[in-house]
């Protein structure tokens, strides 16, 4: 090449109706390899399953398609090693490769397009890259159901204050507690499942957005890409994203989720609820007071919600007001989808190896359950059961609540003759009902607290991860 102007204009593939150099601002402005270059499998996996189409149709010869098959190879080989050179004047991942296929195996090369465009090419990439992605999400929200089943199996009959308001409402079983995140973490696995349907279609022969002129054969390149159909409209197959908000829509609601946890996560860890010691491994000093030990890991994933659900609203926004059909808006899907789905990764991973770690304060979990009148409902219940109304009973138990208070004691240590003064109903064996296991055991419905119903809801969990 004589200089960059000539190397410039030769390399660009739409180069033909230009007759001037790309201004070099507008090429780095323009182009993504930078970040697109990921995708390099994908763009490879589908210009195989592309040119292998093309054979069967009778576009391409079987000589023509093994040679750009085995080109293709050796380029993905290369791009492995590290020993491929990317070029920004060369734009973005796809353009990048098929100038190299050329410059591999000749003329040949400059067949690949035939019938498609970067249009559907980047469609395809990124749907074959968000369905793996969604599977390695799905495995680690395995790994961390499981988690929490063996932690709340390990933990039913542990007792542990149930929160309303932050305020000491009603003893549960911490087990109870693990399975409510479980709970939340299920809904998020079916989220998605869900999504994965609609991203799982293969937009491959829409070319630039009419389709094409060529005999092809979608079905043949969705089978081969394992996609589950080729899409319905061509227009819309290169101007949709909606797989990818509705999968940042899931990751953001997984990440509020798993906010909420390292919320309760860090504040248990503190001195002053001490429910929980974290790993060692999973948490990091300070720099000025020796005796730190910080919860680091909780924090940065509450910290990182916030970015996944601004890639939300990235994402939103960027479609909001394309005209149909490509337009190059769409560019900028990659780096807000890239991040948000190596930040639900990296949240993820912390959490399926710091969960079967924790460790509980039974002792410190048990005194705070007593310090709140975590009983006072049980009182009622029981005097409603022996027949006063529910209001009645709910304002004598919350007078004998104010008495305690003032006696600095539980309901549980007021003696009989003290109890008896709020109702003649009461009688010796209401204290049966006012220890902390009475409580949790008396909730034994599905659903409910006791530690038998969180033991079968562990087990209805195993059979149902088990299928998965
Ligand atoms: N880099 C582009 C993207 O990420 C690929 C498609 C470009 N198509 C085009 N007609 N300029 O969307």
């Amino acid at each position: 090449m004589s200089s960059k102007e000539d190397k410039d204009k030769s390399s660009k593939l739409w180069g033909g109706r230009f007759s001037e150099a790309t201004d070099e601002f507008v090429q780095r402005f323009t182009a993504s390899v930078d970040f697109d270059q990921r995708l390099y499998q994908y763009d490879i996996d589908g210009s195989i399953a592309h040119a292998r189409m093309l054979c069967k149709v009778g576009v391409l010869s079987a000589d023509e398609f093994s040679q750009i098959e085995s080109g293709l190879e050796s380029i993905r080989e290369e791009i492995t090693n590290g020993n491929f050179n990317w070029s920004v004047e060369l734009e973005d991942v796809h353009m990048n490769i098929e100038y190299a296929l050329t410059e591999k195996i000749g003329e040949v090369g400059k067949k690949l397009h035939t019938g498609r465009s970067r249009n559907d090419q980047i469609a395809t990439d990124i749907r074959l890259y968000v369905r793996d992605e969604i599977d390695n999400i799905l495995a680690l929200l395995t790994k961390i159901q499981t988690a929490l089943i063996d932690l709340a199996e390990r933990e039913s009959s542990t007792i542990f204050p149930g929160f309303t308001h932050l305020q000491t409402a009603q003893p549960v079983s911490f087990g109870h507690h693990m399975l409510a995140w479980y709970e939340m973490l299920d809904r998020d696995y079916a989220r998605f499942v869900d999504c994965r349907k609609r991203a799982n279609r293969s937009p491959l022969g829409a070319a630039a957005l009419a389709g094409t002129s060529f005999p092809i054969d979608r079905d043949y390149t969705a089978e081969l890409l394992g996609f589950d159909k080729p899409t319905n409209n061509s227009i819309d197959s290169v101007s949709d994203r909606d797989f990818a908000i509705e999968l940042a829509a899931a990751a953001s609601l997984l990440m509020t989720h798993l906010s909420r946890f390292s919320e309760e996560l860090v504040l248990w860890a503190s001195a002053q609820f001490n429910f929980v010691d974290l790993p060692d491994r999973f948490c990091t000093g300070s720099s000025i007071m020796p005796q730190k030990k910080n919860p680091d890991v909780p924090e940065l994933i509450r910290g990182k919600t916030g970015r996944v659900t601004g890639h939300l609203v990235s994402l939103l926004n960027l479609m909001k007001s394309q005209p149909l059909a490509y337009n190059k808006d769409n560019q900028e899907d990659k780096e807000p989808l890239f991040d948000l789905i190596d930040t639900v990764k990296d949240c993820l991973f912390a959490y399926s190896e710091m969960l079967p770690a924790i460790t509980c304060n039974k002792k410190a979990m048990l005194e705070a359950t007593m310090k709140g009148f975590a009983t006072a409902t049980d009182l009622a219940d029981y005097l409603v059961k022996k027949g006063l109304p529910f209001r009645d009973a709910h304002k004598i138990v919350g007078t004998a609540v104010a008495f305690a208070i003032e006696q600095r004691c539980d309901l549980s240590e007021l003696t009989l003759t003290q109890l008896e003064s709020y109702s003649d109903l009461i009688e010796p064996e209401v204290f049966d009902i006012l220890t902390l296991e009475g409580s949790i055991n008396a909730r034994d419905h599905q659903g409910g607290t006791a530690p038998a119903q969180v033991r079968s809801a562990v087990a209805a969990a195993r059979t149902a991860l088990a299928k998965r």
